[in-house]
């Protein structure tokens, strides 16, 4: 089957990586407007055949049923590669954040389902993996109780991209280029873990708010104007039963940084590192008035990292298998919490979300 990159940078080249082991031989095609991404990916990768123009790409020759485009590009350049490849007939995986705005992720998603194709995000990178399964097996398996409350903390000190993340890459420092922070960085991941593992039909973002402490390395010379710190109160609802919400995430804090995500319930309570997956998974519960902690046997772990995930469950869905890929509304639901915890952060109002809705209405 044919895979065609459109953006050759870090990302890019870590997908054309994972290609190589799928179940099929691959066809590699990649279009970049930069010739330095595209020799270097090139160097890498010799068999890829390259474009110097998206266009130019997905006309070379006519779209067959299962081709895979997948959009690599800075979140400001998601839109515009996607229509063009949805309009060509191919499916696409586009990079987190889906998009700059819910009103482009749902032009997306109204031109994939128009022309029957599939618009996938990336942000899936951590579903399927053996820790992850395991969190979702313990709360299906009704041990913990009730659950009521969620604490999902990542809080990094210093860990900005742009700055001590990938400072090759600026255009992460720029709203008008990536479209936020550290929320559409890594926001993405954090609600494709959170609604995976909740499963909610309806989300309430009760409060928020938004934060960019101020370090003596923070560059002048270019646009700077993107949020490294953030918090949600949220009740996630299925069914009825609210599930209370404290979301944070920094990738740069003056407090101190820490790692935290557990579920409580009148039962029991668990504990994971989300986006470790080589970390234990425990479990607390009473026994005579003591807690006693024990650790949950995880499954085996896949040859399939982290990296391979995306363009792996993508494909999967491709070819109509069981799969861990979000598309279409799926994708568009998790934007959605990203946009509306920026709105709320703004405007001190409330939002709902409402996950169980199916079929894009502009
Ligand atoms: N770097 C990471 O670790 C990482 C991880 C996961 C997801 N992502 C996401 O992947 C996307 C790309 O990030 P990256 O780190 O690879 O960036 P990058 O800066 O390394 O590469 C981006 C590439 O896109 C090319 N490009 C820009 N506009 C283009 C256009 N209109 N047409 C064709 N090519 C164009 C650039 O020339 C560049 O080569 C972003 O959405 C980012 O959030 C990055």
């Amino acid at each position: 089957m044919r895979l065609y990159i459109i953006g050759a940078g870090v990302i890019g080249r870590t997908h054309a990586e994972a290609a190589n082991k799928l179940s099929e031989p691959i066809q590699l095609r990649v279009a970049d407007t930069n010739p330095n991404a595209l020799t270097m990916f090139c160097e890498k990768f010799p068999e890829a055949t390259s474009f110097s123009s998206v266009e130019e790409m997905l006309s070379s020759e006519a779209a067959q049923h299962d081709d895979i485009v997948i959009v690599s590009t800075p979140p400001m350049a998601h839109l515009d590669p996607t229509k063009l490849a949805l309009e060509s007939g191919r499916h696409v995986l586009c990079e987190k954040p889906l998009a700059m705005s819910v009103t482009q992720a749902k032009e997306m998603v109204q031109i994939a389902e128009k022309h029957n194709r599939s618009i996938g995000c990336c942000s899936v990178r951590f579903k399927g993996m053996p820790h992850m399964e395991t969190v979702k097996n313990v709360i299906r398996s009704g041990c913990l109780g009730d659950i009521y409350h969620v604490t999902f903390v990542n809080k990094w000190e210093r860990s900005r991209s742009g700055i001590e993340y990938q400072p090759t890459s600026r255009w992460f420092l720029d709203s008008k280029q990536s479209g936020g922070g550290v929320l559409m960085d890594w926001g993405p991941y954090d609600f494709a873990t959170l609604n995976d593992i909740l499963s909610p039909d309806k989300i309430e973002i009760n409060a928020a708010w938004i934060a960019k402490p101020i370090t003596e390395i923070d560059p002048s010379d270019i646009p700077f104007d993107v949020e490294t710190h953030v918090s949600a109160f949220m009740t996630y609802n299925k069914d009825n039963h609210p599930i209370q919400v404290h979301y944070e995430r920094a990738s740069c804090a003056h407090g101190e940084g820490y790692v935290k995500a557990e579920i409580e319930g009148t039962l029991g309570s668990l504990r994971w590192t989300p986006f470790d997956s080589k970390q234990p998974v425990f479990r607390r519960y009473d026994h005579q008035g003591q807690i006693v902690e024990e650790q949950v046997e995880t499954g085996p772990r896949s040859e399939y990292t982290i990296f391979d995930n995306p363009l792996l469950h993508f494909y999967r869905k491709v070819k109509g298998l069981e799969s861990h890929a979000n598309v279409n509304q799926q994708a568009l639901n998790n934007f959605q919490c990203i946009s509306s915890l920026y709105s709320v952060a703004e405007t001190g109002q409330k939002q709902t979300i409402d996950m169980a809705q199916k079929g894009v209405t502009i």
